[in-house]
């Protein structure tokens, strides 16, 4: 037998029983004539005692164990006398009669316990070390209990789990695609899917009525701490449902999630907003609702009193910070800065503090009577002791999103984003189209795919701009965890939204006559959504980002630098498939 326990099982009520542990040497240290060695495990750490002593020679190879060393060891289960409260095995001891050295290892680049000395680009060059270190493995093993209980779950529901390809065509919708030259087909390509989205609707017109899947996407996107180029989604489709019939049933799989896995009943049904709503109160399509200091539009009380700023805006709004009137000078400035970045890009900002006995005084204290002030104060519900922070510009949306981020710093500065609190929300309603300024053009803000609402359906000859979609995203803690959306099952209604999205014909049946052709076929009404994998982890344990719950991810160039990829072909692979690499200025 290799092993008779791990390191993480043995207890008290186990002393006396003859071990055999194996694992890695987490640290080993010399204290008089007793050598002390922690052996860990995936399941825990385990002290084991050396006693010159009683085997001058064993202890004498312990001596010469280094970290990371594997190792297998004999001995007895004893009680501690030095008793270490804060591991569950820390109230026993193994007494070593047996050593045998597995494996040797150098020097690890880092220390291999949870305050690692490592920092974050040594680790992720030696990721299989870090994947060592209890923290980093614990996101894993929530990663494998979550997929269980989705699969789980899933099933109790009657969904199957259906593989699709990764070797797709290319979308010209969306993110950029990763691309895959293909040998066999000489200067074509292949791309990795974004989602399986078109495939699953397929799956809907083959009759699979209830598909799901834990696939890899692939987006060539930005990254940002909850984005990665390669993630995985929960990806589900349904046939003959209504939006109603998706929410409950997601929104049960959430419920399900939370009470499996984090123990929280969270209180259902979840707030459903729509998306105008969140855009106005909280200037996102995804609002932290851990706290309030929802915005009030002060236009109306503010405008015409000679302050130019204020009276050549469009939109002039702010938040109330409760009990934060006694901010400092430097505070205001730092707030000030924080909304000047260029990331942000408001032009200044402006405050009001109510003081104790209720005058207010505000940093444009001389454009307005106190009066003006006090009605001002009063429509945000302000009491003595609260601070306004206001925001004023040309455009209301773009405002409105400067404003959310101070909403958001606010709320960190006040301690209101408690990783252990969760608000869960559904936001409905999206508009189905927004304008690209890049590609001067209406892009599908959802994807083409998205059914509109029925009673919109006119406006879409005359205003499509006003068109709102059967979409709905599902918002924790201001992260969108999944969305989805009524599908379109008419070739002829998908023939129009591709014309609307400037579309030839030609083109349209050139990247998407698959699905309308499969549409012809007796396509059923269907409707689905997909949880970003990662994302649910992370938020489950409380990460800053979801690299931390994926064993090996790309840093934020997009690069895996422990596999240091991408990197160049050799020139026959490259001749093999025909490829010329073309010297840009571009690098
Ligand atoms: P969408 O693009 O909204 O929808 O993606 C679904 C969910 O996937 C997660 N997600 C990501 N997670 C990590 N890194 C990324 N780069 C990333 N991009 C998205 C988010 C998001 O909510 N086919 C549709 C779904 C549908 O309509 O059924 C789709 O892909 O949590």
């Amino acid at each position: 037998m290799f092993r008779s326990n791990t390191c993480g099982e043995l207890r008290l009520s186990d002393a006396g029983k003859k071990v055999t542990l194996a694992g890695w040497v987490q640290r080993a240290r010399k204290m008089g004539g007793m050598t002390f060695v922690d052996v860990r495990d995936r399941y825990g750490i385990t002290q084991v005692v050396f006693n010159n002593e009683v085997d001058a020679d064993l202890c004498e190879r312990a001596n010469h164990l280094g970290r990371e060393f594997v190792v297998q060891i004999e001995g007895t289960v004893s009680e501690r006398s030095n008793k270490n409260k804060n591991i569950p095995t820390g109230e026993i001891e193994i007494i070593a009669s047996g050593l045998n050295v597995l494996n040797t290892s150098d020097v690890p680049p880092f220390t291999i316990e949870d305050d690692t000395d490592g920092g974050d680009d040594i680790r992720m060059k030696y990721r299989y070390l870090d994947l060592r270190r209890q923290a980093v493995r614990k996101n894993l093993e929530l990663r494998h209990k979550m997929t269980m209980e989705v699969r789980r779950y899933l099933d109790s529901k009657g969904f199957l789990e259906i593989e699709t390809p990764m070797l797709v065509g290319s979308t010209p919708e969306g993110a950029r695609d990763f691309v895959v030259p293909s040998r066999m087909n000489h200067g074509q390509f292949y791309a990795l899917p974004q989602s399986p989205q078109t495939l699953k609707q397929l799956l809907m017109v083959s009759g699979m009525d209830r598909y799901f899947q834990i696939v890899k996407c692939f987006r060539d996107e930005d990254l940002r701490a909850d984005r990665q180029p390669e993630f995985t989604q929960i990806d589900c489709e349904m046939s003959f449902v209504e939006q109603d019939d998706i929410i409950s049933l997601f929104e049960g799989m959430a419920i399900h999630l939370f009470k499996e896995l984090r123990g929280v009943d969270l209180p259902a049904p979840f707030i459903r907003m729509p998306w105008i709503e969140a855009m106005t109160k909280y200037g996102s399509d995804k609002p932290d609702l851990r706290f309030g200091m929802q915005f009030v539009e002060i236009d109306d009380i503010m405008k015409g009193h000679g302050f130019s700023v204020f009276d050549n805006a469009a939109y002039i709004g702010g938040i109330c910070a409760k009990g934060a009137a006694s901010y400092t000078r430097k505070q205001l400035d730092q707030l000030t800065e924080f909304v000047k970045r260029p990331q942000i890009g408001a032009k200044g900002m402006v405050y009001a503090r109510v003081e104790a006995d209720g005058t207010v005084k505000s940093s444009v204290d001389k454009f307005y009577t106190q009066e003006t002030l006090r009605a001002m104060a009063n429509k945000f519900n302000a009491e003595p002791g609260d601070l306004i922070l206001i925001l004023s510009g040309d455009d209301a949306m773009k405002t409105r999103k400067q404003l959310c981020e101070l909403r958001l710093e606010m709320g960190n500065r006040l301690g209101l984003r408690d990783k252990n609190q969760f608000a869960c929300l559904w936001v409905v309603d999206f508009p189905m189209f927004e304008w690209s300024d890049e590609e001067q053009r209406l892009m599908a803000m959802h994807h083409p795919f998205t059914h509109p609402k029925d009673e919109d359906i006119p406006l879409l000859d005359t205003d499509p701009a006003a068109v709102r979609a059967d979409a709905y995203d599902m918002v924790i803690n201001g992260v969108e965890v999944g969305g989805g959306s009524i599908r379109i099952h008419d070739s002829g209604l998908q023939a129009k939204m591709f014309e609307i999205l400037g579309f030839t014909p030609e083109k349209a049946q050139e990247q998407f006559g698959f699905l309308m052709n499969a549409f012809k076929f007796g396509a059923p009404p269907h409707g689905g959504l997909a949880y970003g994998l990662d994302r649910w982890v992370s938020l489950f344990a409380g990460l800053d980002s979801i690299r931390d719950c994926i064993a090996f991810p790309k840093n934020n160039s997009g690069r895996d630098v422990m596999l240091d990829a991408p990197a160049p072909l050799d020139q026959k692979q490259l001749d093999e498939l025909s490829i010329a690499i073309v010297e840009s200025d571009k690098q």
